[in-house]
């Protein structure tokens, strides 16, 4: 009886230590058919009723033992096993294995849209969207351009099949939009995307981004105009760039101006890009033609205003040091990168 004590405690001992091929050699050498245990029973035939029924229940026992913690053991290394695999298999995140992800940035058009509009937010103005889609009553008829305007000529212009519907060619249409919907006193800017059926070179693209400005209340002068205007371009190009409102016309705008800025290549002396005359083009303004608040039912009376347009690849050109617009569609990552 001691022996098949001592037995039990050295095989779970061994049991314990076994790996899945010594947990075999272990099941063999105890409960096999010619095992230790197996041993002691075949040798039973010899003795005593007594002996036979209280020895063999303990041998048996031990067998039964011994097997259970032989499948104990083999459950749990198969575990272990199993667990190890995985640990292996799992995907890893951490950064020992990255890829060479670089951090991505706003295209330059977007940049130069976002640092326009954040002077004139400065400045107490909301931004707006338009459609891309218009009709000619808010592309050119709401805007006192005439049906017979060179501009409508679907040479400059994309119209959309039908020819009712076209790709807005400035962003003036949203002003309509703007006044359509708010009352006076207003103050907006507007930009977006546009549209001209034309030839692309170094300073025109078919597809470009204006930003269009409108500020409408009793009694706003020209001289809000200018005070605006010079605001901003001093705010973007910094305060000692010397800017001229110069007469021009546009069909909405009653007077009309456009903004030169002393140029920034040769401070003003004259070089290629000013085409030697020492002044670059900046933006489009004016006065709010009558005819206009009248298309939105304003009193033309009570009400004036004024409105400007921004081209933002030509400031992006400038303030940048770009000569060649297509540079801004090619999405060149070289390119890209600087910004
Ligand atoms: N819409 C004009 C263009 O595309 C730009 C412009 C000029 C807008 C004068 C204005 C303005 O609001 O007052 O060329």
């Amino acid at each position: 009886m001691n022996n098949i004590e001592s037995i039990i405690k050295e095989a779970i001992l061994q049991i314990k230590e076994a790996d899945l091929k010594a947990i075999e050699s272990i099941k063999v050498k105890y409960s096999g058919k010619s095992g230790v245990l197996t041993q002691i029973l075949k040798s039973l035939s010899n003795c005593s009723v007594d002996d036979k029924k209280r020895i063999g229940q303990e041998a048996n026992k031990a067998k039964n033992i011994i097997e259970t913690e032989i499948e104990l053991r083999k459950e749990a290394l198969k575990k272990e096993i199993l667990e190890e695999k995985m640990q292996k298999e799992k995907l890893d995140y951490s950064n020992k294995f990255y890829f060479p992800f670089t951090k991505g940035s706003f295209h330059p058009i977007i940049q130069t849209i976002q640092d326009i509009s954040s002077v004139f937010k400065s400045l107490g103005f909301s931004i707006a969207q338009g459609p891309e889609i218009e009709t000619n009553w808010y592309n050119f008829e709401a805007l006192n351009i005439p049906q017979n305007h060179p501009a409508r000529d679907v040479q400059d212009t994309f119209y959309l099949v039908g020819m009712k519907e076209l790709l807005r060619t400035h962003t003036s249409p949203g002003q309509i939009h703007v006044m359509e919907t708010q009352k006076p006193p207003i103050r907006v800017i507007v930009p977006g995307k546009v549209y001209r059926n034309e030839a692309s070179d170094a300073t025109h693209s078919a597809t470009f981004h204006q930003v269009e400005g409108l500020s409408v209340d009793e009694n706003i002068t020209f001289v809000d105009l200018k005070a605006v205007l010079s605001d901003f371009t001093h705010e973007f190009f910094g305060t000692d760039v010397d800017i001229r409102f110069r007469p021009s016309y546009f069909q909405f705008t009653e007077p009309s101006a456009e903004v030169d800025m002393q140029c920034i290549f040769c401070k003003g002396k004259g070089c290629r890009i000013c085409k030697n005359s020492g002044w670059i083009e900046l933006l489009g303004c004016g006065m709010v033609h009558p005819n206009v608040l009248k298309a939105v039912n304003y009193d033309s009376e009570k009400y004036t205003g004024y409105a400007f347009g921004i081209g933002v690849e030509r400031i992006a050109m400038f303030k940048y040091g770009i000569d060649d617009i297509r540079l801004f569609y090619e999405n060149d990552l070289r390119f890209l990168k600087q910004f």
